[in-house]
Protein backbone atom coordinates (compact mmCIF):
# COMPACT_ATOMS: atom_id res chain seq x y z
CA UNK A 1 0.00 0.00 0.00
CA UNK A 2 1.23 3.37 -0.98
CA UNK A 3 2.03 5.94 1.82
CA UNK A 4 -1.64 8.11 2.05
CA UNK A 5 -0.10 11.94 2.33
CA UNK A 6 -3.02 14.13 0.69
CA UNK A 7 -2.39 17.87 0.61
CA UNK A 8 -3.72 19.98 3.90
CA UNK A 9 -5.69 21.77 1.43
CA UNK A 10 -7.98 19.11 -0.39
CA UNK A 11 -11.00 19.68 -0.54
CA UNK A 12 -12.33 16.91 1.80
CA UNK A 13 -9.95 18.46 4.61
CA UNK A 14 -11.32 21.81 3.90
CA UNK A 15 -14.63 20.23 4.69
CA UNK A 16 -14.18 18.73 7.68
CA UNK A 17 -12.29 21.75 9.13
CA UNK A 18 -15.25 24.11 7.97
CA UNK A 19 -17.67 21.54 9.85
CA UNK A 20 -16.08 21.58 12.88
CA UNK A 21 -15.81 25.38 13.35
CA UNK A 22 -19.81 25.77 12.90
CA UNK A 23 -21.07 22.62 14.23
CA UNK A 24 -18.01 21.02 16.29
CA UNK A 25 -18.02 17.74 14.40
CA UNK A 26 -17.73 16.37 10.97
CA UNK A 27 -18.78 12.75 9.09
CA UNK A 28 -17.55 12.05 5.91
CA UNK A 29 -18.70 8.68 5.02
CA UNK A 30 -16.58 8.39 1.96
CA UNK A 31 -13.03 9.35 3.13
CA UNK A 32 -10.69 5.81 3.37
CA UNK A 33 -10.24 4.35 0.04
CA UNK A 34 -11.34 0.97 0.20
CA UNK A 35 -8.38 -0.64 -0.35
CA UNK A 36 -7.01 0.61 2.39
CA UNK A 37 -10.22 0.42 4.40
CA UNK A 38 -9.73 -3.58 3.46
CA UNK A 39 -6.32 -3.67 4.27
CA UNK A 40 -6.73 -2.25 7.91
CA UNK A 41 -9.59 -4.41 8.79
CA UNK A 42 -7.81 -7.72 7.98
CA UNK A 43 -4.81 -6.16 9.64
CA UNK A 44 -6.82 -5.73 13.17
CA UNK A 45 -8.44 -9.00 12.62
CA UNK A 46 -4.73 -10.49 12.28
CA UNK A 47 -3.88 -8.78 15.68
CA UNK A 48 -7.13 -10.01 17.33
CA UNK A 49 -6.16 -13.66 16.28
CA UNK A 50 -3.17 -13.43 17.44
CA UNK A 51 -4.37 -12.22 20.48
CA UNK A 52 -2.57 -8.55 20.30
CA UNK A 53 -5.94 -6.69 21.47
CA UNK A 54 -6.56 -6.40 25.21
CA UNK A 55 -9.96 -5.28 27.15
CA UNK A 56 -9.64 -1.70 27.25
CA UNK A 57 -9.48 0.24 30.43
CA UNK A 58 -11.44 3.15 31.66
CA UNK A 59 -9.84 6.36 32.55
CA UNK A 60 -5.80 7.05 32.53
CA UNK A 61 -3.18 6.93 34.62
CA UNK A 62 -3.17 5.06 37.93
CA UNK A 63 -6.90 4.85 38.28
CA UNK A 64 -7.47 3.89 34.73
CA UNK A 65 -8.80 0.15 35.05
CA UNK A 66 -11.36 -2.58 33.23
CA UNK A 67 -14.98 -2.13 33.52
CA UNK A 68 -16.94 -3.82 30.82
CA UNK A 69 -20.63 -2.62 32.05
CA UNK A 70 -18.34 0.90 31.17
CA UNK A 71 -17.16 -0.28 27.69
CA UNK A 72 -16.69 -3.45 26.54
CA UNK A 73 -14.02 -3.10 23.34
CA UNK A 74 -11.01 -4.63 22.83
CA UNK A 75 -8.00 -2.64 21.85
CA UNK A 76 -4.29 -1.94 20.45
CA UNK A 77 -2.50 1.27 20.27
CA UNK A 78 -0.90 1.51 17.10
CA UNK A 79 2.99 2.73 16.42
CA UNK A 80 4.01 3.80 13.42
CA UNK A 81 6.55 1.47 11.86
CA UNK A 82 4.34 -1.71 12.51
CA UNK A 83 3.01 -2.19 9.46
CA UNK A 84 2.52 -0.59 6.33
CA UNK A 85 -1.48 0.08 6.26
CA UNK A 86 -1.24 1.61 9.96
CA UNK A 87 1.63 3.91 8.77
CA UNK A 88 -0.53 4.92 5.60
CA UNK A 89 -3.64 5.45 7.83
CA UNK A 90 -1.06 7.84 10.06
CA UNK A 91 0.19 9.70 7.30
CA UNK A 92 -3.63 10.65 6.32
CA UNK A 93 -4.32 11.98 9.93
CA UNK A 94 -1.16 13.67 9.60
CA UNK A 95 -2.79 15.74 7.00
CA UNK A 96 -5.82 16.13 8.46
CA UNK A 97 -3.84 17.83 11.52
CA UNK A 98 -1.97 19.99 9.41
CA UNK A 99 -5.62 21.08 8.09
CA UNK A 100 -6.99 21.52 11.60
CA UNK A 101 -3.86 23.30 12.50
CA UNK A 102 -4.15 25.69 9.31
CA UNK A 103 -8.33 26.23 9.52
CA UNK A 104 -8.43 26.48 13.05
CA UNK A 105 -5.06 27.11 14.78
CA UNK A 106 -5.22 24.62 17.71
CA UNK A 107 -1.91 23.65 17.79
CA UNK A 108 -2.10 20.00 17.65
CA UNK A 109 0.87 18.25 17.87
CA UNK A 110 0.52 14.71 17.77
CA UNK A 111 -1.61 11.96 17.65
CA UNK A 112 -2.43 9.03 19.33
CA UNK A 113 -4.75 6.00 17.77
CA UNK A 114 -6.05 2.57 18.59
CA UNK A 115 -7.72 -0.47 16.69
CA UNK A 116 -10.78 -1.33 18.70
CA UNK A 117 -12.97 -4.06 18.13
CA UNK A 118 -16.36 -4.79 19.81
CA UNK A 119 -17.60 -8.29 19.71
CA UNK A 120 -21.07 -8.63 19.48
CA UNK A 121 -23.44 -7.38 22.72
CA UNK A 122 -20.23 -4.98 23.71
CA UNK A 123 -20.82 -1.23 23.73
CA UNK A 124 -19.56 2.03 25.62
CA UNK A 125 -21.76 4.51 27.24
CA UNK A 126 -21.88 7.59 27.33
CA UNK A 127 -18.64 9.56 28.06
CA UNK A 128 -16.52 12.46 26.91
CA UNK A 129 -13.04 12.11 25.33
CA UNK A 130 -10.78 14.42 27.19
CA UNK A 131 -9.73 13.02 30.48
CA UNK A 132 -10.54 15.03 34.00
CA UNK A 133 -7.27 15.37 34.62
CA UNK A 134 -5.57 15.89 31.08
CA UNK A 135 -7.30 17.98 28.39
CA UNK A 136 -4.49 17.27 26.16
CA UNK A 137 -7.24 15.65 23.32
CA UNK A 138 -8.91 18.05 21.42
CA UNK A 139 -10.03 16.47 18.53
CA UNK A 140 -11.40 12.58 18.19
CA UNK A 141 -11.45 10.95 14.88
CA UNK A 142 -12.90 7.62 14.41
CA UNK A 143 -12.64 5.79 10.96
CA UNK A 144 -14.83 2.52 10.56
CA UNK A 145 -13.67 -0.74 9.21
CA UNK A 146 -17.01 -2.90 8.51
CA UNK A 147 -18.02 -4.05 5.08
CA UNK A 148 -21.41 -4.00 4.55
CA UNK A 149 -22.91 -2.94 7.69
CA UNK A 150 -26.70 -2.64 8.08
CA UNK A 151 -28.47 -0.29 9.94
CA UNK A 152 -30.49 -2.71 11.93
CA UNK A 153 -26.79 -4.68 13.08
CA UNK A 154 -27.25 -1.69 15.74
CA UNK A 155 -23.45 -0.29 16.68
CA UNK A 156 -24.23 3.35 15.80
CA UNK A 157 -22.42 5.80 17.14
CA UNK A 158 -24.60 8.13 18.94
CA UNK A 159 -23.17 11.71 19.63
CA UNK A 160 -25.11 13.92 21.81
CA UNK A 161 -25.63 18.01 19.93
CA UNK A 162 -26.50 20.96 21.36
CA UNK A 163 -30.35 21.70 22.31
CA UNK A 164 -31.01 17.71 23.35
CA UNK A 165 -30.66 16.64 19.75
CA UNK A 166 -28.60 13.34 19.05
CA UNK A 167 -27.26 11.92 16.01
CA UNK A 168 -26.51 8.49 14.96
CA UNK A 169 -23.57 6.88 12.88
CA UNK A 170 -23.79 3.93 11.39
CA UNK A 171 -20.28 2.50 11.41
CA UNK A 172 -20.22 1.96 7.67
CA UNK A 173 -16.03 0.98 6.15
CA UNK A 174 -14.67 3.81 4.92
CA UNK A 175 -16.23 6.52 7.07
CA UNK A 176 -14.55 9.09 9.37
CA UNK A 177 -16.26 10.88 12.01
CA UNK A 178 -14.33 13.44 13.79
CA UNK A 179 -15.64 15.99 16.56
CA UNK A 180 -13.92 18.05 19.75
CA UNK A 181 -13.10 15.57 21.91
CA UNK A 182 -14.35 18.04 25.12
CA UNK A 183 -17.59 18.99 23.92
CA UNK A 184 -19.52 16.51 22.38
CA UNK A 185 -20.75 13.43 24.52
CA UNK A 186 -21.31 10.09 22.98
CA UNK A 187 -21.65 6.66 22.99
CA UNK A 188 -21.45 3.25 20.67
CA UNK A 189 -24.72 1.64 20.84
CA UNK A 190 -24.49 -2.54 21.30
CA UNK A 191 -24.23 -4.48 17.81
CA UNK A 192 -25.16 -7.81 16.46
CA UNK A 193 -21.59 -8.46 14.43
CA UNK A 194 -18.07 -8.01 15.35
CA UNK A 195 -17.25 -4.03 15.18
CA UNK A 196 -13.84 -2.86 13.83
CA UNK A 197 -12.47 0.89 13.99
CA UNK A 198 -9.93 2.63 14.21
CA UNK A 199 -10.01 5.73 16.76
CA UNK A 200 -7.75 8.58 17.46
CA UNK A 201 -7.02 11.87 19.40
CA UNK A 202 -5.17 15.00 17.98
CA UNK A 203 -3.57 16.61 21.07
CA UNK A 204 -1.68 19.91 21.85
CA UNK A 205 1.02 20.20 23.97
CA UNK A 206 0.48 19.97 27.58
CA UNK A 207 2.44 19.26 31.09
CA UNK A 208 1.70 15.42 31.95
CA UNK A 209 -0.01 15.59 34.91
CA UNK A 210 1.65 12.82 36.16
C1 LIG B 1 -13.97 5.86 21.88
C2 LIG B 1 -15.25 5.99 21.14
C3 LIG B 1 -16.52 5.66 19.12
C4 LIG B 1 -16.78 4.66 18.04
O1 LIG B 1 -13.19 4.93 21.59
O2 LIG B 1 -13.72 6.70 22.77
O3 LIG B 1 -16.09 6.72 21.60
O4 LIG B 1 -17.69 4.90 17.25
N1 LIG B 1 -15.42 5.34 19.95
O5 LIG B 1 -16.09 3.64 17.98
MN1 LIG C 1 -15.18 8.22 22.86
Amino acid sequence: MRAMQIPSDHPLLLQIVDDLATHGWSQQNIFLPQDLTRALAAECRKRAAEGELAPAAVGRGPSSEIREGIRGDHIQWIEPGQAEVCDSYLALMDSLREALNRGLFLGLEDFESHFAMYPPGAFYLKHVDRFRDDDRRMVSAVVYLNDAWLPEQGGQLRMYLEEGAQYDVVPIGGCLVVFLSGEVPHEVLPASRERLSLTGWFRRRGNEPF
